[in-house]
């Protein structure tokens, strides 16, 4: 089914069921740990474990590996190395690639610091832990590039992220009566999920079964069967829970691939989890960034030219972190110009994590808008403002925004948060020791929307099931794609079984760049839309004129039950939406405002956030409860990006230093107050069925610059380079 603009009569217009504030509907087997998540299903056989083996160097190659005592270690049953691993697919970088091949020991060289090197698998954990610390390895170690500062000359123009240049920025910067060139650096991140990576594989003759941790089943189906050079039909995948994946679980690593490998030479599952402290080297982060944004505007605040300079690294092959991206599309402004230059950096792969791009390019851009506004004497929410626009300012009036209601949560969030009252100077409000002021930001976020399919199912006795491979990484998806379902065959949620992550369902739009619950929803959308021509027809009904509502399916005044047509063998659908050109026609995107206050020690430089408010216009918000949540964890992930995220580099070893969750600094219940959210109703004709867009990444895009902003206007510091730790205060 391909999405033509919203064709009335819409049934999830009835909101009957959707926008309604379920709690999750899978709540209860989490809570008391029924649900399983990849390394806890039970097998009817014993499993094996695997454990991991990382390099001890950044950039060199194996001269000598000793696995003789390893193997004669008590339970060990294999171990892998590159000089016994079996065949495996090539690749030609270093990189984990989503959907692609993605081989592991696959010779000497490495290419960054805890690269697997060795794999064992006992008959135990601990026994193949004891023996993966009797393998002697050697290395060869030649010198790497591990500092992003220093090889900002040899960045070159990312395939992903092409210059973008409107206009004639240099000469309408140089004009500007008012600008600022400001330079912001972000650290490299880590995604740190609660759930590690952890793959149980599993062989049936030539038949792979793959439990495993992952944001999008038919993604690392794909990528496993091109890497083990087996047929995709071949490779089951299972993830039905996942337990967060803000990114690193779009890829998969050493344990998916070498748990499959081993299984297969041993003929018995085995199961493996990367240990939290390997996590951080040997899987994915999020890489640095060096950002110039260069803004000119009028006196009155009207910009004219807007630019942006991003300069990141990434092993050979690697994405960029497309931290320019919201400045092509935020403000208005003749003269454009947005640039990002890569170099080649050997510290560990870096990929997608929470809102990739925004997430970061916010902290730069609205830490300058803050900026340029003190400089106007201008309310920083006024300049907003004067730069709205309703179309996308690079292509202009011919592509509009589907929906922007960014003036709308500005002016909402200011009067609800008191932005009136806010200091108007630096150090002016104290609170005993704590100065206290008041900070803004934008929020913006691309809205993604990807190809989804389902299935539905009338069962026998009148209940619906749906079946998707769609993941719930902690979204909601169990309960929102519920809920579709439930409003389009006029049942209630609780006559609605979903099962979800399995590649034996149809393939499904997955967990990711915050499409998954409008995009899969449209799947589910498109499948009932099917079962519900089937059963109008069953029925002897119009189509067109058919309601259903209470279990039933009426025509005027006549109506069928659902049971009755289900009949013995119930009656099944399944399709797929997709959506043509309808993201180039439109640019969509969701928007929004953070209102921040903090306060600031006098003494110590400490920050404490006292309050915050985020107002989202995210289109139809399809269940209220589960969108607040991704909110606050957005709002909470960005106060964690302000103002303690960051992965230390070693830079003469090319290693993160700190490597578990102790060391890894992100916020605790201690560090949040009490968060609001408030949802501005909107509805996106251009965006879905379901009228919807991506919310969960919104939170986290421009919270952190209303912080940094809220940390000036309380101490009188600007501070450019993140995060905002209190010896930069001082
Ligand atoms: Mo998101 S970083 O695309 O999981």
């Amino acid at each position: 089914m391909k999405f033509e603009q919203a064709s009335p009569p819409n049934p999830i217009d009835q909101e009957r069921v959707v926008t309604r504030p379920f709690t999750r509907i899978e709540g209860p087997l989490k809570v008391s740990g029924q649900a399983p998540y990849a390394y806890e299903y039970q097998l009817p056989e014993a499993p094996t474990y695997g454990f991991v083996l990382g390099a001890g160097i950044a950039h060199g190659r194996v001269t000598r590996l000793d696995t003789t005592q390893a193997e004669a270690a008590p339970g060990v049953l294999l171990v892998l190395t590159h000089e016994n691993m079996p065949a495996q697919a090539r690749s030609d970088t270093p990189v984990p690639q989503q959907r692609e091949a993605s081989p592991q020991l696959s010779g000497p060289e490495i290419r960054h610091y805890h690269q697997a090197v060795a794999f064992v698998v006992a008959e135990t954990f601990e026994q193949a832990r004891a023996a993966a610390n009797l393998i002697e390895v050697e290395y060869e170690v030649t010198p790497g590039q591990f500092t992003l500062a220093d090889t900002v000359d040899s960045g070159k123009e990312p395939k992903d992220a092409v210059d973008s240049v409107v206009g004639d920025f240099d000469s309408a910067f140089a004009d500007a009566a008012v600008s600022v060139d400001l330079t912001f650096t972000t650290p490299d991140q880590s995604q740190a999920p609660m759930e590690p990576h952890a793959t149980i594989a599993q062989w049936d003759g030539d038949q792979l079964t793959v439990h495993t941790s992952h944001q999008v089943v038919h993604w690392v189906r794909r990528g496993l069967a091109l890497t083990l050079n087996i047929p995709q039909k071949d490779v089951r995948v299972v993830a039905a829970y996942v337990g967060g994946g803000f990114g690193t679980k779009l890829l998969f690593f050493s344990d998916a691939v070498l748990s499959a490998a081993a299984a297969r030479m041993l003929g018995r599952p085995v199961k493996t989890t990367l240990q939290r402290p390997l996590i951080f080297n040997n899987t994915s982060h999020r890489s640095a960034t060096i950002q110039r944004v260069r803004l000119g505007a009028d006196p009155d605040g009207t910009l004219h030219a807007v630019g942006h300079d991003t300069w990141t690294g990434n092993l050979p092959g690697g994405d960029s972190e497309p931290a320019c991206e919201q400045t092509k599309y935020l403000y208005g402004g003749e003269h454009r110009q947005i640039r990002t230059r890569q170099s080649e950096l050997d510290l560990p792969p870096g990929a997608s994590m929470r809102a990739p791009g925004e997430a970061v390019g916010m902290l730069a851009l609205e830490g300058a808008m803050d900026e340029l506004a003190e400089k106007l004497g201008l309310d920083p929410v006024e300049l907003r403002l004067r730069n709205d626009v309703q179309f996308d300012p690079e292509k202009g009036p011919k592509r509009p925004f589907s929906s922007r209601r960014l003036a709308a949560a500005l002016r909402t969030g200011a009067k609800a948060f008191g932005w009136d009252d806010r200091p108007r100077a630096p150090r002016e409000r104290q609170d005993g020791e704590w100065y206290v002021g008041y900070g803004v930001a934008s929020a913006f976020r691309t809205n993604l929307v990807m190809p989804s399919g389902a299935t539905v199912r009338l069962n026998p006795g009148g209940t619906l099931t749906v079946e998707t491979q769609m993941t719930d990484i902690g979204t909601g998806s169990y309960t929102v794609l519920g809920q579709v379902a439930a409003e389009m065959l006029g049942l209630d949620l609780h006559q609605v079984e979903v099962k979800l992550g399995d590649s034996d369902f149809p393939a499904s739009s997955g967990s990711g760049g915050s499409w998954g619950a409008n995009s899969s929803s449209a799947g589910v959308y498109a499948a009932c839309d099917e079962l519900r021509r089937d059963l109008a027809q069953k029925a002897g009904y119009q189509n067109a004129s058919a309601v259903f509502r209470g279990g039933k399916v009426w025509q005027g005044a006549e109506c069928t039950e659902l049971s009755e047509l289900a009949g013995k063998e119930g009656v099944e659908a399944t399709a797929r939406m997709t959506y043509g050109d309808l993201t180039e026609q439109f640019m969509q995107a969701s928007f929004g405002a953070h209102f921040v206050e903090v306060g600031v020690n006098a003494h110590t430089g400490e920050v404490r956030v006292r309050r915050a408010l985020s107002v989202v216009a995210a289109g139809r918000i399809l269940n209220p409860v589960t969108a607040r949540s991704q909110c606050l964890g957005g709002m909470t992930m960005g106060i964690g990006s302000a103002l303690m995220e960051a992965l230390h580099v070693d830079h003469d070893l090319g290693l993160f230093v700190n490597h578990d969750l102790g060391e890894y600094h992100v916020p605790v219940h201690a560090d949040i107050p009490d968060l609001d959210v408030l949802f501005l109703d909107e509805l996106d004709d251009q965006s879905s069925p379901l009228r919807a867009k991506g919310v969960g990444e919104l939170g986290i895009s421009g919270v952190g610059a209303a912080v940094a902003n809220a940390v000036y206007n309380a101490s009188g510091v600007r501070v450019r380079d993140f995060p905002i730790t209190l010896d930069k205060i001082l």
